[in-house]
């Protein structure tokens, strides 16, 4: 253990949040001198020797990864998930076709009114009068003629819950994995379109990446301009305009830790592990913590819940944070505790909540 990791906390936040300390460590290491080459990465073009072959690496390794078929490219943007929601009705819809949205709660809510003003978009179902509670079935869902897509948001980060299987439709689905990318295994023959900041399960924020299906590049919208256009960063390997370096080299060396333990599948277990631990410690509570989220929908990267009072609820906080259980508060949109545990947090650090969150009950219950 270096000198570094002695003061670490069990970071609970929901976005930027906990990157696997090798990584940073390693990051550290490199960032003056960049393999005795006497200067930063980060003082490089990004045309040059050096980044291109990182770039190429790294494009290879989120797409094989994640088990993308070859008809899929990624690409590295920037300007979030949210600049996602005006770009992709801007280059998918023309005069006569329409974007369908899946309202699972805020995220979708915000990707609706961005999108309005990028082309026709309505609702195709809502969850709020059962206060985002669950996601639909596919049967639920109402498609109106000359549907183009289907947004939805896999995993709602501030609600807390998601999609247990993505829903069958006849209309390629665009998703927003902001929160689950490289986190559990997809249905890849559903998607058009697979988004996501990598600020929560792939490094730090400041680069975007967007899964697309290559055979609808050449049908894309052209009017538009050419750092919007989907086809034309693929065409420029993401490089109509300079790319966030740093973000793309660290996501290349969560990538590469990601691989070294175990990949998607493993993270996948782990994730299962680590939620299953805090939902049972959440139902076993004798109704001391609540969950809002209807049992199958719940999410496994934000574990939403609520205790008895307000009062409680800043009790546990100040006191979690005592045992450097941190971050731990809920959006200030639905208020609560929040517990996102992506990727990189450790089995211990879960196992650590539980049991101060167990302590506590039987204290305050
Ligand atoms: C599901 C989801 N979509 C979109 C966003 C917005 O992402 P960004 O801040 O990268 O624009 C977030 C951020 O937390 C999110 O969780």
């Amino acid at each position: 253990m270096s000198e570094n990791t002695n003061n670490r906390v069990y970071n609970f936040s929901a976005g930027p949040c906990t990157l696997p300390l090798e990584v940073l460590e390693e990051t550290q290491a490199e960032l003056v001198d960049y393999h005795q080459l006497g200067m930063s990465l980060l003082e490089m073009s990004h045309r040059g020797p050096v980044f291109e072959p990182i770039y190429e690496q790294t494009r290879r390794l989120a797409l094989s990864l994640w088990g993308a078929p070859d008809d899929f490219d990624v690409l590295f943007l920037q300007g979030g998930a949210s600049g996602q929601f005006p770009m992709v009705p801007m280059n998918l819809l023309d005069k006569t076709s329409r974007g369908a949205y899946i309202n699972t709660g805020h995220w979708v809510k915000t990707a609706l009114n961005d999108a309005q003003y990028s082309g026709d978009i309505y609702q195709a179902w809502t969850g709020e009068h059962e206060s985002f509670s669950r996601t639909p079935d596919s049967s639920e869902i109402e498609l109106q003629e000359h549907t183009r897509y289907v947004h939805l948001c896999s995993n709602e980060t501030i609600g807390g819950l998601r999609f247990p299987v993505f829903p069958d439709l006849d209309v390629p689905i665009v998703a927003d994995m902001s929160s689950e990318m490289l986190a559990r295994a997809i249905p890849w023959e559903k998607f058009d379109i697979v988004f996501g900041g990598a600020q929560k399960n792939l490094g730090p924020a400041g680069v975007t990446l967007v899964y697309i299906r290559k055979s609808i590049l050449g049908s894309l919208n052209k009017s538009i301009p050419r750092t919007f256009s989907y086809a034309a960063q693929q065409a420029n390997q993401s490089m109509s305009n300079t790319p966030p370096v740093f973000a793309i080299w660290m996501v290349n060396k969560v990538l590469h830790w990601l691989k070294r333990n175990g990949g998607v599948s493993e993270m996948q277990l782990r994730a299962t592990t680590r939620s299953k631990l805090l939902y049972d410690c959440i139902d076993g509570s004798e109704g001391f913590y609540q969950c809002p989220i209807q049992t199958a929908h719940r999410s496994q990267m934000n574990v939403v819940y609520k205790l008895p009072t307000p009062a409680l609820e800043k009790a546990f906080l100040e006191q979690a944070a005592e045992h450097k259980l941190m971050h731990l508060r809920g959006h200030r949109i639905v208020g609560g505790i929040r517990a996102s545990i992506y990727n990189a947090m450790p089995l211990e650090g879960v196992k650590t909540l539980v049991s101060f969150m167990q302590d506590f009950k039987n204290k305050n219950g």
